[in-house]
């Protein structure tokens, strides 16, 4: 099993080019089979997970061909409508292709998803829409059986922005006959992302980033090529791991706008940030201060999958701060291991006490998940003496080469096999 060795204490400074998001991709890899023409996507991430996307897309019938960051996807015959047990279970966002496979097969038979293990993650709600657009579902030993003969579109109120959902019922709605309307719609950028890239294919689709989103159905897409938009959640990462190593780094290729959650809580109390277009740039001040209260919410409120890098750095925060995670269930699992490399942290339920100290200490620690993995890489910087994290494997899922991009401005981390 791989693992980071970190030596704590070096500042950043230089550039890193932040990568394609992968939440974007996974949805637009699952668009790609609405149509029988070839779809090119720029801005892959080389990541396990959307590996695991081509996976079962191949296993589908599916050509899926990589270039470096470049995808092309032919989904001209599908010779399948079933998703394995064993390939969804690697991969949450198999679920996304309930909609896709139906929208171009009619019927799919789909294992229930795996994925990071931060929660139940029950799937009731993608259920609940797709069965509003007329679908007939089944649920039987593990799997999902799905009937979209009928399928036709709705207005749907979804109990939850789940993202997931939104893009699911999208996925599924962009061919049926008819017009949804989905209210109540999860608005992260990643959902602006799917609308312009189904769009793009010929859908009829809008209000795509509101709570209210429309969809005429068409008869037929078409191929298109698209670059999807650059990880928000990456590039967060990065400029928390400034604001607790010290430096100055320019993030490229990043979207200040759909970060401001992160972005302003970082200028009142430990960075100086300057932006534009597509880059942001991050000065760490001398001193850190703690954030007084976060709690994660659905876009545009803190995003979840920065919960724990953000707790990272309010660990080595002058101050005290309350964090309540509001999203998903169980999503605390960095807390013991920042505990052993000396944070003072106590939890109660859903909510996390943080109290500040000046510095961490090297140790070996486990990851546990994709954020928590990468928020241990963080304190590791700020830690004195040398970090070993186990499990790295986890980390790999959503942030590619992320030690040569740390390595690029001066960090002192190694991937050892
Ligand atoms: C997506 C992101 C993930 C992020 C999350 C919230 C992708 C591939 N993943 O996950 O990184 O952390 O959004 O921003 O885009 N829920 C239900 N029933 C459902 C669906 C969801 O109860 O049918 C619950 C979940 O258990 C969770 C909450 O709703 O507690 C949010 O889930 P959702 O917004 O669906 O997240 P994902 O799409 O799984």
């Amino acid at each position: 099993m791989s693992r980071f060795i970190i030596n704590g204490g070096n500042e950043l400074h230089g550039s890193v080019k932040i990568q394609g998001a992968k939440n974007a991709v996974l949805p637009l890899f699952a668009a790609s089979i609405l149509t029988e023409d070839k779809v090119i996507i720029e801005n892959v991430p080389n990541l396990i997970d959307v590996h695991n996307m081509s996976q079962i897309l191949m296993a589908l019938g599916v050509e899926v061909v990589r270039y470096g960051n470049l995808a092309e996807i032919s989904a001209t015959k599908l010779k399948s409508h079933e998703i394995h047990n064993k390939l969804a279970k690697e991969l949450r966002s198999s679920i996304f292709l309930l909609g896709s496979i139906l929208a171009r097969q009619q019927y799919a038979k789909v294992a229930y998803p795996g994925g990071c293990d931060i929660g139940l993650r029950p799937i009731d709600i993608h259920i609940k829409g797709l069965r509003e657009l007329n679908v007939r579902i089944v649920e039987r030993a593990g799997y999902i059986y799905c009937d979209a003969t009928k399928m036709h579109g709705a207005e749907i109120n979804l109990d939850y922005p789940s993202v997931g959902a939104t893009e699911n019922v999208m996925l599924a709605a962009v061919r049926a006959k008819g017009n949804t309307i989905i209210r109540n719609a999860a608005c992260e950028p990643e959902i602006l992302d799917l609308q312009n890239f189904l769009n793009a294919m010929g859908a009829k689709i809008s209000g795509a980033g509101t709570s209210t989103i429309k969809i005429e159905g068409v008869e037929v897409l078409n191929g298109t090529t698209y670059q999807a938009m650059p990880d928000r959640i990456v590039a967060g990462t990065f400029a928390i791991a400034v604001a607790m190593a010290g430096g100055e780094v320019k993030l490229t290729s990043a979207r200040a706008g759909d970060l401001n959650s992160l972005l302003s809580k970082l200028n009142k109390t430990s960075c100086h940030i300057a932006f534009d277009n597509d880059t942001i740039t991050i000065k760490a001040k001398e001193n850190r201060y703690a954030v007084e209260n976060i709690a994660t919410q659905p876009y545009p409120g803190f995003p979840t999958d920065l919960q724990a890098p953000m707790m990272a750095l309010q660990a080595v925060s002058d101050g005290i701060c309350i964090m309540t995670e509001n999203v998903f269930e169980n999503r605390f699992r960095h807390v013991n291991e920042l505990k052993k490399m000396g944070a003072d942290i106590t939890t109660h339920g859903r909510t996390a006490v943080i109290k500040g100290v000046p510095r961490l200490t090297g140790s070996e620690v486990d990851a546990q998940d994709l954020r928590g993995g990468a928020a241990l890489v963080l304190a590791g910087l700020n830690a004195q003496g040398t970090t070993t994290i186990n499990d790295i494997f986890h980390i790999d899922r959503g942030y590619e080469n992320l030690e040569g991009a740390l390595k690029s401005i001066g960090a002192d981390i190694t991937r050892v096999q």
